[in-house]
């Protein structure tokens, strides 16, 4: 019996030796899974599938799709913190179903952050620029970010001859880091004012531009991202009534922005204009500096508005003073999607003044990839 017993205690050791040599392989292995990945499965997989792509709605009975967060075109966009929002207090809060539900009771800060850092690593193209870097918009100085929206600008001049100009512009991203524009201004001015016979207003369109944007750098770490843009504004205007240029002008210039500390930021966008043909006009330079911070109102999640100032210089490349105004502003969230957002400033004439009256300025701006204009309220 001697042997026999040997041979079945060498067997009941068997589970053990393979134990031990398992379990610093398994032990390894769960260092290199990632961190927020069991989290994960536990609370998030169920509607959102092991693969993040969603489960779908059918299977689990529920009334709505979960989003695909490995389609790098949607989860790239989206900054960490609203996501955190969407996660601890339940979709409502960014006008989302309420079939995305609040998990601030129970899961800690710590644990949904760690979950939404697995999350984030479902999308493969991290070519993306990131959310975090789709800035508040200032009412003169262009966005690094590449954007899919609608933008309607409006200035109001204050005393003297009257005028309403507006600027529709439409935003679409191509690709990860190119984006199209197409501008559109329109709007009243009046004329002879100040002549014996009464003024009256004078309606019509613009100069049209064109625009293609190119994301050079982003770089979340630094906090930092600069775009190329080249724009041909084109002589669509009625030039004798003052509503445009009356040539064809090209406009290259840099936007970069850069995150700061406290939700503070600055933009900056410099360029130039030149004019083609013989036709007049001269070459002319810009800088624009917009520098703001983003606080909210009743909550880390709550509506969010951003006090800016700008700094805008303009002026010809030979010789000639430059013009320089100053644009303090307020740019705040519509609805609790936060993609209908508003603008609301007046520009102050501060160098080279003569004939510059202050302009009262508004923006509505429409993020469409994010939802319909009447979603998210
Ligand atoms: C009961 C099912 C369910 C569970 C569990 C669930 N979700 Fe959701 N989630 C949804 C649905 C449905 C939506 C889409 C809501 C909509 O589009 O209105 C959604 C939307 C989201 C969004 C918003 C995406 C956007 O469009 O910007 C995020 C982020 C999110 N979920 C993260 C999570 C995380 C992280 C967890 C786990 C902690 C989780 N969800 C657990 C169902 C769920």
């Amino acid at each position: 019996m001697g042997p026999f017993l040997r041979l079945t205690s060498l067997l009941s050791a068997w589970p053990v030796a393979v134990a031990a040599f398992v379990s610093p392989v398994l032990a390894q292995k769960g260092t290199v899974e990632p961190p927020g990945q069991a989290l994960y499965r536990q609370a998030c997989a169920h509607c959102h599938g092991w693969d993040g792509t969603g489960a779908r709605a059918a299977l689990v009975a529920l009334p709505i799709q979960p989003p695909d967060f490995t389609d790098s075109r949607f989860a790239s966009r989206e900054p960490e913190a609203d996501w955190a929002g969407i996660v601890t207090l339940g979709g409502p809060i960014r006008g989302f179903d309420r079939w995305m539900p609040a998990f601030g009771e129970a899961l800690k800060r710590e644990e949904i952050d760690l979950i939404l850092e697995y999350v984030q690593s479902f999308y493969p193209d991290k070519s993306w620029p990131r959310g975090e870097f789709n800035l508040p918009l200032a009412q003169a100085t262009e966005k690094a970010f590449p954007e899919d929206e609608v933008v309607l600008r409006t200035a109001v001049s204050t005393g003297g001859e009257g005028a309403l100009w507006n600027r529709l512009t439409y935003e679409k991203r191509f690709g990860s880091r190119n984006q199209l524009e197409i501008s559109a201004p329109f709007g009243w001015k009046e004329v002879g004012r100040g002549l014996a016979s009464a003024s009256r207003w004078e309606g019509g369109v613009g100069d049209l531009a064109v625009g293609w944007k190119r994301v050079l750098w982003a770089d979340l770490g630094v906090g930092s991202i600069g775009s190329f843009t080249l724009e041909a504004v084109l002589p669509t205007g009625n030039e004798t009534k003052g509503f445009g240029n009356g040539h064809t002008v090209l406009e290259p210039f840099l936007t970069t922005g850069q995150l700061l500390e406290w939700d503070a930021f600055a933009q900056l966008q410099t360029g130039l204009e030149l004019p083609l043909g013989g036709g007049g006009g001269e070459k002319e330079g810009f800088l624009r500096l917009a520098v703001g911070r983003t606080f909210t109102a009743g909550g880390e999640w709550g509506r969010a508005f951003s006090p800016m100032m700008e700094f805008l210089g303009s002026g010809e490349l030979e010789g000639g003073a430059w013009k320089w105004d100053l644009l303090p502003q307020v740019h705040f969230t519509l609805n609790r999607r936060q993609h209908v957002m508003a603008n609301v400033g007046v520009r102050l004439p501060l160098i080279e003044r003569e004939g510059r009256r202050p302009q009262l300025v508004f923006l509505v701006l429409w993020d469409w990839f994010d939802g319909g204009l009447l979603e998210g309220w």
